[in-house]
């Protein structure tokens, strides 16, 4: 019996993980998999009326889970980055879930692309270092003073930030600081090796900017070529521009895929697109000794809530990366055939072009697997 924590969040997130839950429930009722969820009430909803983002007691309770299920944050009466740092980056913070991995893979005929060739590409962003750490701040007389100083702790280490900035006018001054860790980029680097291995892959792909932010990435290449070396696998480095574009030439030619956090984040709502939409890429943020999450990419998308048009596919790929992840490799394969099925017949949403709404999408897919 698996425990899941089941965090639908904010606009469409309630919508697509509705549907993921039908799906669960009907690998659960022709398998050997048992699952209990228990709902927990975190986002905007709760944020507004309380004041709480991701409290102390809900990361004691969502400690004692096998894994999160996550729909989306984020709220237009909500500044932005309260939530998302205060929730979402917390949880991948709190939880050391230190791989984001992201599979781009070929769903004809929802390909926007000019070559029918197929692709499959497994991005690992690195989910707790780089320019997501919160660590910044703004300096200057419209923000009292010429110092700003800031402690943040992770499971790594404690990072105490001082900046002192000494202009001769009374400018103002925003920064903030990527950083990158030895011990970080190191498990990074062996999770991909091994990762790539297990695959099939004989080469990784290091996605950067060493050319310009030559400390950081200078540094990562460095640990990158020692592990690969170490596991007889061969590294290729890609810039991180020039790579955007043979996403959409050549995506054939990648594999294994490690970029570091936030040019992760934007590859991937890429590679998203060339799938077929944001409703189509799924991610899970893993901790391999602890409590991972799995959640579609795409976030709360206000423009469509409430109208029962969301893809929830993303949102059933992740279910079936859960799944995989927790040891049922099988019923995993369950969901991505029924997934599979469905695209072909066109039992979709508008995005994809079918005439389906979330609900019936969801239904569709759990139909698919009870026939099975
Ligand atoms: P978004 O991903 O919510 O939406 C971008 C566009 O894609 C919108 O036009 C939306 O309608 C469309 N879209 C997204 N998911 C879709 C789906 N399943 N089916 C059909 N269309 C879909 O990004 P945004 O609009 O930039 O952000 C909205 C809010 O979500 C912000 O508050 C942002 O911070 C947050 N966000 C949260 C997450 C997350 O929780 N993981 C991820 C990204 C953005
Ligand atoms: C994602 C999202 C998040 C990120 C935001 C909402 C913090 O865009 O999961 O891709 O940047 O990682
Ligand atoms: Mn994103």
């Amino acid at each position: 019996m698996k425990h899941l924590a089941i965090i639908p969040g904010d606009g469409i997130g309630k919508e697509v993980i509705d549907a993921g839950l039908e799906v669960l429930d009907a690998v659960a009722e022709i398998s050997t998999f048992e699952y209990d969820g228990e709902i927990f009430n975190i986002g905007a909803d709760r944020y507004l009326s309380t004041g709480e983002l991701l409290t102390d007691e809900d990361i004691d309770n969502l400690r004692k889970k096998d894994a999160i299920y996550f729909g989306a944050i984020g709220d237009p009466k909500v500044k932005p980055g309260i939530l998302e740092q205060g929730v979402l980056l917390k949880m991948r913070a709190v939880f050391d879930q230190y791989i984001n991995m992201r599979p781009v893979t070929s769903w004809f005929p929802f390909v926007p692309l000019k070559r029918e060739v197929p692709f499959d590409m497994m991005f690992l962003r690195e989910n707790t270092e780089d320019f997501y750490m919160g660590a910044g701040g703004k300096i200057g007389s419209a923000y009292g003073g010429k110092q700003s100083s800031l402690k943040i702790k992770r499971e790594l280490y404690d990072l105490d930030v001082n900046v002192n900035v000494d202009a001769s006018n009374d400018d103002d001054f925003a920064f903030e600081i990527g950083f990158l860790s030895r011990k970080g980029v190191t498990r990074f680097a062996d999770y991909a090796c091994r990762f790539a291995l297990a695959r099939g892959d004989d080469k990784i792909t290091l996605v950067d900017k060493a050319n310009v932010i030559t400390n950081m990435y200078g540094f990562q290449r460095e640990i990158f070529a020692k592990k690969a070396e170490e596991y007889g696998l061969e590294l290729d480095f890609m810039f991180v521009d020039a790579m955007a574009m043979a996403m959409v030439v050549r995506p054939e030619t990648f594999g294994t895929i490690a970029v570091p956090n936030l040019f992760g984040d934007i590859l991937t709502d890429l590679g998203a697109q060339l799938q077929g939409g944001l409703g189509m890429g799924c991610s899970g943020n893993i901790n391999p000794e602890g409590v991972s999450m799995f959640e579609p990419i795409h976030g709360s998308a206000p423009d469509i809530a409430g109208k029962g048009i969301a893809n929830p596919i993303a949102a059933i790929l992740a279910a079936q990366m859960l799944l995989e992840d927790q040891g049922y490799p099988r019923e995993g394969k369950m969901i991505h055939k029924a997934v599979e099925e469905c695209l072909r017949e066109n039992k979709t949403t508008p995005d994809l072009g079918g005439n389906l709404d979330t609900k019936q999408v969801g239904s569709a897919v759990a139909a698919k697997i009870l026939e099975s």
